[in-house]
């Protein structure tokens, strides 16, 4: 398949540029397109033979559903069982990075939600993307459009070196401004439990429904007979060839020293060995594989950089990488759920 590229320039009208698109996802193809979070492959949500093809195209398991894109938060009440609960959510944070996950409706295919009687609904706040979802006049579900295991692409590179000649169409509408995926919550008998953290922070969440249930898997390795809530939990994510080691910041006042004393030591023992962590601490460290993530307290420049910077490793020949990552308030919590995956979870004391 040859895939076509088409380039957004964000100050012309977004709607000549998307209408061939928008014709590719009516007619059953995929098309990977731009929102905030990080790139998605689309294709229509009502037509199951173009959702197999995107599962296909990324090597994704197929008990892995999928999220359907909406361009506007009341659309999701065709395609689920909505609640006061959605809508106190919808009105404070869509289009924004949210996903939300409801009973859904029988309209919605069961390749889509991968044979659960729930759905995910997201509608993302990037104009590109809403333009898309509104021409094509149908929902649009899209997973991350890396292949399967891979870190998600936060630019249109990113879906270029891993779907070129897969998918009909990629559109190029720049860097992604969040850079980690959605914030996925679910709301289940008047509760809602945090599935995946994101850019709607816990902080946030609690200030509109109270307390929330913050699922295991979020900060734990779930055992391997325990099924999670959200089926993409269980597989292996972001991590790249090298082996990751995880330092998280104890907040003690001399952390950045020892920090930095460990790593310069495992760069003087091993010249291949990588890093990841604040600019406060990559200032210090000698080694020629250094990713400076930004200043410490830039915990959204952090998240903006994580992906690209895993990608960027496995192009070089580094055999081990340090990541440091620090507190859980605001989108910390979501920076440390990544690199706890990218690492395996192996978290290494210092
Ligand atoms: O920011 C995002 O959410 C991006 C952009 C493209 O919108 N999408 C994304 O999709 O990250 P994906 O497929 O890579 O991750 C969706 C996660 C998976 O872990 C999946 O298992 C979970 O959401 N999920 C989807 N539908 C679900 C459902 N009905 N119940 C539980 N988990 C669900
Ligand atoms: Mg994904």
């Amino acid at each position: 398949m040859t895939t076509r590229f088409v380039e957004i320039d964000k100050n012309r009208e977004l709607e000549p540029q998307l209408v061939e698109a928008a014709d590719v996802i009516k007619n059953g193809g995929l098309v990977a397109f731009p929102t905030e979070t990080v790139y998605g492959l689309g294709a229509s949500a009502l037509d199951p033979d173009a959702s197999k093809r995107i599962y296909l195209a990324k090597g994704r398991p197929s008990d892995n559903p999928l999220i359907i894109h909406i361009s506007k938060s009341e659309e999701a009440e065709k395609y689920c069982f909505t609640s006061d609960l959605y809508y106190k959510l919808a009105e404070k944070f869509m289009p924004g990075p949210i996903t939300v996950i409801m009973k859904k409706k029988d309209i919605v295919p069961s390749t889509v939600t991968g044979g659960l009687d729930t759905v995910a609904v997201r509608c993302p706040s990037d104009k590109v993307a809403r333009e898309l979802i509104r021409l094509s006049g149908v929902p649009i579900a899209a997973p991350s459009a890396n292949t399967s295991g891979k870190p998600s692409p936060t630019c249109a590179q990113h879906v270029r070196d891993d779907l070129d000649g897969k998918v009909d169409v990629i559109i190029d509408g720049g860097e992604c401004v969040i850079g980690l995926e959605s914030t996925i919550v679910k709301i289940c008998d008047g509760n809602v439990s945090l599935l995946r953290p994101g850019g709607i922070s816990v902080e946030m969440l609690e200030s509109v429904c109270g307390k929330i249930n913050i699922d295991k898997a979020v900060r734990e390795k779930l055992p391997d007979n325990v099924k999670p809530q959200a089926p993409g939990m269980k597989y292996r994510h972001y991590a790249p060839e090298a082996k990751v080691y995880l330092i998280v910041d104890d907040n003690s006042s001399d952390f950045e020293n020892r920090a930095v004393k460990f790593i310069n030591s495992k760069i003087e023992q091993n010249p291949k060995t990588g890093a990841m962590c604040c600019s406060e601490i990559c200032r210090c460290l000698n080694g020629e594989y250094i990713k400076d993530l930004g200043s410490k307290n830039d915990k959204a420049e952090h998240a903006k950089k994580l992906f690209a910077f895993l990608r960027e490793f496995d192009e070089t020949d580094v055999t081990e990488i340090y990541a440091v990552t620090e507190d859980e308030s605001g989108i910390g919590l979501a920076v440390k759920n990544r690199m706890l995956k990218a690492s395996g979870y192996n978290i290494i004391e210092i």
